[in-house]
């Protein structure tokens, strides 16, 4: 796999782009098969120190992670997230939860964009993690009431995804069915996404 700044091979191929992106967008995808090593501290922190400046409505920041990276840690997270993805990420050394704070606005309304903001940082950590030679998969398959209680979140906050964090692993480990799956995804053309003007999509 390349560490960065030049997508591999598999990327180019699945991943065409008729205008210059920074490699390291198109090289993030989400593998199944994690190697069991451990990230170490330096690295790991330093994608939630990117996660940190990501751009939030009213710099509300209202992202909160909670890291499990000690064998206890992971398996009380084990115990909410649903069987099809215990069954991979139980390999990843890392798990966090991201978890976002139902902000106000300066009116005391609830805040509209709490989960857009919660989800610019995960994309922030995401892609500094490909910056670091490191993968990292998100998870919306876990159960978010058993979560919030078991790590302890009142209603203030929403659980969001849980992402494994770790090094690319030989997906030999993997189900046939996950296998298939393990190479980067593609996606819709840009005229469907981009509209000049006026919105002109179905
Ligand atoms: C909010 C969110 C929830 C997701 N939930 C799951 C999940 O529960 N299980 C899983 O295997 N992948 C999950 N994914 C991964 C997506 O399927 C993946 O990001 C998407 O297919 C695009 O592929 P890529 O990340 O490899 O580019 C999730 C991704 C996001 C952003």
């Amino acid at each position: 796999m390349a560490e960065t700044n030049r997508p591999d091979d598999e990327v180019r191929e699945a991943r065409p782009t008729a205008y210059e992106v920074h490699p390291n967008v198109l090289q993030r995808w989400s593998p199944r098969a994690f190697d069991e090593r451990e990230v170490p501290e330096e690295l790991l922190f330093g994608l939630f120190e990117a996660a940190r400046y990501a751009p939030s409505a009213n710099n509300e920041q209202p992202w909160r992670y909670v890291l499990a990276r000690t064998k206890e840690d992971r398996e009380a997270f084990y115990e909410f997230i649903n069987e099809g993805n215990r069954s991979w990420c139980e390999r990843a050394p890392a798990l966090a939860l991201l978890a976002a704070k139902k902000t106000s606005t300066r009116n005391g309304n609830p805040m509209r964009t709490y989960a857009f903001d919660a989800g610019a940082s995960w994309a922030t950590l995401a892609l500094e993690a490909t910056n670091k030679g490191l993968v990292t998969h998100a998870m919306g398959g876990f159960d978010a009431a058993k979560a919030k209680e078991a790590l302890g979140f009142t209603d203030d906050y929403e659980p969001m995804i849980v992402i494994a964090i770790g090094y690319r692993g030989d997906p030999a480990v993997l189900t046939e069915g996950q296998r298939e799956r393990e190479k980067p995804s593609p996606r819709k053309p840009l005229s469907e996404i981009v509209h000049e003007g006026k919105f002109t999509g179905e």
